[in-house]
């Protein structure tokens, strides 16, 4: 989604700082792009294109054309109005009073246009940013007060979420920021201030942030940040240490960050797993808050998340109902907040998401702690408004993940839920001690076996390149081998352009084997054991009307190359943890297919890495 970078310094050119920040935000998926830069008290100098960030640097001269050391600067997807260099932030005031640039949506922006209208505003985009900037300016001028109260009474009075970072002409050198529901953090160095809507943008200047919180403003000098509360009071905050460094959000001699994250992928797995289990192979879950009394005093488990994140959830579904013997509800975000969810007061809420920022997930969180159940985050990133509000927090250790489409912070997840779905098994009585510590030994051969099976590439991208034409796919599995196919469907699908479906191999001739003819390319995942041949006759159903088969099944099941004409064998593991590895291929296939197809990988169109709208 959306970007946002803002310097301020005594002495140094905001702009080549901005087009920085915001090439390192561009992973978020973007159309259009702006920056604004101050030279002094002269009124600032805004640049906007259309398309990718190469445009505005090509039309500033790499920003070199634009001196001024204070600025903001932006990457936009659409919400309101098409991608558009009118339609691109910053959005100013006709006289330059105020000048913004804004995340997230305001609901009501209509209604506010139509009262600003009123009061002799004109509006020349279609956005709802140029209505929250022009708010800013009415209220600033009506009362004739500061911008810290003129961002206050525009907070009341929007709906919906937003980060804004807004430069009012009489505060020369300075920024000011509001938010709610929309990340974002400030940085400071010796001499300079630093706003963004992640911390990519600003890594390579600092490690020492503030995280802004909900209903917060604060104002950037250079050297300096001021937080206030709605009240206009000074709210005190302590920095925070950015741990990882900037090499980690570089594509480290990889073509494309989402190969990288493929092979980080056994790192990110060990990682969380270290975090969690003990040496003599128990499990301690005190980081999150998570006592033996609270899990055994759990009646039922809710997952709730979007994406990938909700195909963690299902794989975790059938884990946790096998190991745990506890009824398990797996709901997308997008739905559940709506449906006025009846919740087990007695339960635990679960909201997975590697950014802790999805708009829906998090409302849906919100919507739960409400209802005064306990919840969890499964989270990847620090600090995160998830991570914030649930009650506990259990920290994924992916380390950044840039491309659009999740790898290892997926296979970190599945690991996190695989932990959890132990420890209440072991603390409900379904596992002893012994069991308990060798589920928790077989886990730490996975980082080998995925390993193992990355190396086996070429036969994969020799696979992608010959199917790089294929218009439809289906994945077909059972159990949590149909967990594992919604995720490979998703995959191939949001980088390879190529419309695939995952579906449940028994539910097939229930309608959709009416699209199988000639050369149709159908994958299937048997990977349980007591599942396997079902979907074998699944996939003789398939192949009998002209399908194309390939298949991911355990070692052993060497028989399968009679039925199909394609196979990856994954190493054999717990059945529980079989998602980890057979996930491995399918990543593979989408990414060598979008490569054969020429297509932009890290960034696939229309996508965002982080969906903080709903
Ligand atoms: C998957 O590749 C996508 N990036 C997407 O489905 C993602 O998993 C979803 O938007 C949820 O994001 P989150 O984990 O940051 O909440």
């Amino acid at each position: 989604m959306c970007g946002i970078v803002g310097f301020t310094s005594r002495n140094i050119q905001a702009a080549p700082v901005l087009l920085q920040g915001l090439q390192r935000l561009e992973y978020r998926g973007y159309d259009s792009a702006g920056i604004a830069v101050r030279n002094g008290e002269e009124d600032p100098v805004v640049v906007r294109a259309k398309g990718r960030l190469k445009i505005l640097e090509e039309k500033t001269n790499s920003g070199l054309a634009i001196p001024g050391c204070c600025g903001i600067g932006h990457t936009r997807w659409a919400t309101h109005g098409e991608p558009s260099e009118r339609n691109a932030h910053p959005h100013i005031t006709e006289d330059m009073n105020v000048i913004g640039v804004h995340n997230g949506i305001i609901e009501n922006y209509t209604e506010l246009k139509e009262k600003l209208e009123n009061n002799g505003y004109r509006f020349y985009s279609e956005t709802d940013t140029e209505v929250a900037v022009k708010l800013v300016d009415y209220y600033y001028k009506k009362y004739k007060v500061g911008p810290i109260d003129a961002l206050a009474k525009t907070m009341v009075r929007v709906r919906g979420s937003y980060a804004l970072a807004v430069m009012f002409r009489d505060y020369p050198g300075q920024i000011y920021t509001a938010r709610k529901d929309s990340p974002m953090i400030m940085g400071v160095s010796d001499d300079a201030s630093y706003v963004a809507s992640d911390v990519p943008a600003i890594l390579q200047y600092t490690r020492t942030v503030y995280y802004m919180d909900n209903l917060e403003m604060a104002c950037l000098e250079p050297g300096k940040v001021t937080f206030y509360d709605l009240n206009g009071d000074v709210v005190n905050k302590d920095t925070t240490t950015i741990e990882w460094d900037a090499e980690s959000a570089e594509k480290g001699g990889f073509e494309h960050f989402m190969m990288k994250e493929i092979h980080e992928q056994p790192k990110a797995i060990r990682d969380t797993m270290n975090s969690c289990i003990t040496p003599e192979g128990l499990i301690d879950l005190s980081a999150a808050g998570l006592t033996d009394d609270i899990i055994r005093s759990i009646k039922s488990i809710t997952i709730v998340a979007c994406g990938s994140a909700w195909h963690v959830g299902m794989a975790s579904q059938y884990v946790f109902e096998d190991l745990v013997r506890m009824p398990v509800r797996v709901e997308v975000a997008s739905e559940f907040r709506y449906r006025n969810p009846i919740l087990d007061p007695e339960g635990l809420v679960i909201i997975i998401s590697q950014s802790g920022e999805t708009a829906d997930s998090l409302a849906a969180l919100r919507e739960a702690k409400a209802m005064g159940v306990r919840t969890l985050g499964i989270v990847n990133v620090v600090g995160s408004s998830i991570a914030r509000e649930a009650d506990h927090v259990f920290y994924t250790m992916a380390g950044p993940e840039i491309a659009v489409a999740t790898t290892k912070a997926y296979s970190a997840q599945l690991i996190a839920m695989d932990i959890l779905a132990m420890q209440f098994a072991y603390l409900k009585g379904n596992l002893d001690e012994k069991g308990l510590i060798a589920m928790t030994t077989e886990m730490r051969t996975l980082p080998d076996k995925v390993d193992h099976l990355i190396e086996d590439e070429e036969r994969i991208q020799w696979f992608a390149t010959k199917f790089s034409n294929a218009r439809d796919v289906f994945f077909i599995g059972r159990g949590l081998d149909y967990a594992i196919c919604l995720e490979g469907s998703l995959k191939m699908k949001e980088i390879s352009y190529i419309h695939s479906e995952a579906y449940a191999a028994g539910e097939l001739k229930h309608g959709t084997i009416s699209l199988v003819e000639d050369g149709i390319l159908v994958i299937g995942v048997l990977t349980q054991n007591d599942l396997y041949e079902k979907t074998v006759s699944n996939l003789v159903e398939v192949k009998s009307r002209g399908g194309y088969l390939a298949s991911i099944t355990n070692y052993g099941h060497y028989e399968i190359e009679d039925t199909v004409n394609f196979n990856v064998y994954v190493p054999r593991t717990d059945p529980h943890f079989a998602a980890t590895l057979a996930v491995i291929p399918l990543q593979l296939m989408g990414y060598y297919l979008a490569v054969a197809k020429g297509l932009d990988v890290d960034k696939p169109r229309n996508l965002a890495k982080s969906v903080t709208v709903e």
